[in-house]
């Protein structure tokens, strides 16, 4: 039984009653195009099957991450897009917030580079290196983003410098296409360890391969756990293909009769700020995904209630074009009671004894009922915890919602011609050959 919910009562009052008996047949046949690999872009359906193929690589995997952990305070992954939110948006929903004040710290900290190209950032990354035992991942399917190449060049020089040739060697490990690029050829000379992407994974499809697994396992986290909930959920959506009790039918055909509707921008919301990546991971996967041909949500997202402070206003009374879908977490995994206090000077008294967890949830409650007012669908995916398994269930969730909802607006959700456009005009204004 999965343990991820959708729930969409909160866009009730904006959605037809029969919606999901008269678009069952349209989603239906994209279901079948998708699981049947027979829509756009099915050349790039790897990803279906990772939670079961990944398994004959697990052993692999846990030994090099088990081997970089060893030797490293720090290890650094090196890439950009889908070849390193998938990683971040795991290993930050499940560490220590202040995890880099720790002490006690039983695995290495995951630092990110080549996401970027500010230069003082790689300098301060430069300058925390001089003084951290460290290794390398470095992630390119194409093996030739520059972004990554440049932030690679710099890490590498200094991982020699610092370690030797023959030891920086074993620090470092690749992960990119298994034949062609310039990472590849790198590697190969080099002779780095190395994981490939498959040539039918695409980057922000690639979280549940060695691209997501090895620096989620390098950090210290199960990545079986995470494996199993994906499975869990294939299975789930797999085995149901009617609008009935297929949640990804369900998201994707709620989230398109509302664009239809004028409802052009969602809004992922979390109300624990450790899902901060994961909602950046969602915004890569749907706005690479959908945003082609002049058509698709644009993905935003929100930390409440921190943003109710900020983008509150905006989502309570400006223009109509919002809905929002909240990933609900129904358990913390710590309690924090707030204390009686005599003289009850802040008046929180009448709080006393109360969980935070329970008024966050509260206030996730209130903000529900006043955005419906305020004319806001509202959908809710919950969990019970955040964990390996409900994080693995999670993505292969969007990520199956997501192409449904690229079939349902007969585009392929599985390209990206429009990335190409800055590179062409970055390359020619440095005069690249
Ligand atoms: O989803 C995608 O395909 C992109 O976001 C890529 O992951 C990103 O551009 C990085 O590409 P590469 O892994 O080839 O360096």
């Amino acid at each position: 039984m999965i343990q991820t919910h959708f729930i969409c009562d909160g866009a009730a009052q904006f959605l037809p009653k029969n919606l999901y008996e008269t678009e069952n047949a349209r989603v239906q046949k994209c279901w079948h195009q998708l699981t049947g690999q027979t829509g756009k872009g099915n050349d790039f359906l790897g990803w279906l099957e990772l939670p079961e193929t990944m398994e004959m690589q697990l052993p692999k995997i846990k030994e090099v991450a088990q081997r970089l952990a060893g030797c490293s305070e720090v290890v650094v992954v090196i890439g950009i897009g889908g070849s390193y939110l998938g990683a971040r948006a795991v290993i930050e929903a499940l560490q220590s917030h202040f995890r880099m004040l720790e002490n006690d710290r039983k695995s290495p900290i995951v630092l990110f580079a080549g996401n970027n190209m500010s230069e003082d950032y790689l300098f301060d990354l430069k300058n925390i290196l001089d003084k951290k035992e460290y290794s390398i991942i470095v992630i390119s399917k194409s093996g030739t983003t520059t972004e990554p190449a440049i932030a690679f060049r710099i890490f590498k020089e200094h991982c020699e410098k610092k370690y030797g040739k023959a030891e920086a060697c074993k620090r470092i490990v690749a992960i990119t296409d298994k034949a062609r690029g310039a990472l590849k050829q790198l590697a190969t000379q080099e002779g780095y360890d190395t994981f490939v992407i498959e040539d039918n994974v695409g980057g922000r499809y690639s979280v549940l391969s060695p691209v997501g697994l090895l620096p989620i396992a390098a950090a210290g986290y199960d990545i079986s756990h995470i494996l199993e909930g994906a499975q869990r959920m294939k299975e789930w959506l797999y085995n149901h293909n009617g609008t009935a009790d297929n949640p990804a039918m369900q998201y994707a055909i709620i989230r398109n009769y509302l664009y239809n509707k004028g409802k052009k921008i969602e809004l992922m919301v979390a109300y624990e700020p450790r899902l901060y990546y994961f909602i950046e991971w969602y915004k890569q996967l749907f706005g690479e995904s959908e945003g082609k041909e002049n058509k698709g949500i644009f993905p935003a997202g929100c930390v409440f209630s921190t943003d109710l402070h900020s983008l509150g206003q905006y989502v309570q009374e400006g223009e109509r074009m919002l809905f929002e879908t909240v990933i609900s977490v129904e358990k913390s995994h710590h309690t924090l009671p707030i204390p009686f206090d005599e003289q009850n000077i802040d008046k929180l008294n009448y709080l006393q004894q109360k969980k935070i967890q329970e008024i966050n949830q509260t206030a996730e409650t209130g903000t529900r009922m006043a955005h419906i007012d305020g004319g806001v669908p509202n959908l809710r995916i919950t969990i019970p915890e955040i964990c390996e398994e409900t994080l693995g269930e999670l993505i292969y969730f969007f990520e199956f919602s997501c192409a449904l909802g690229g079939y349902l607006l007969d585009i392929n959700p599985f390209d990206q011609p429009g990335v190409e456009a800055y590179k062409k005009n970055m390359f020619r204004l440095l005069g690249k050959e």
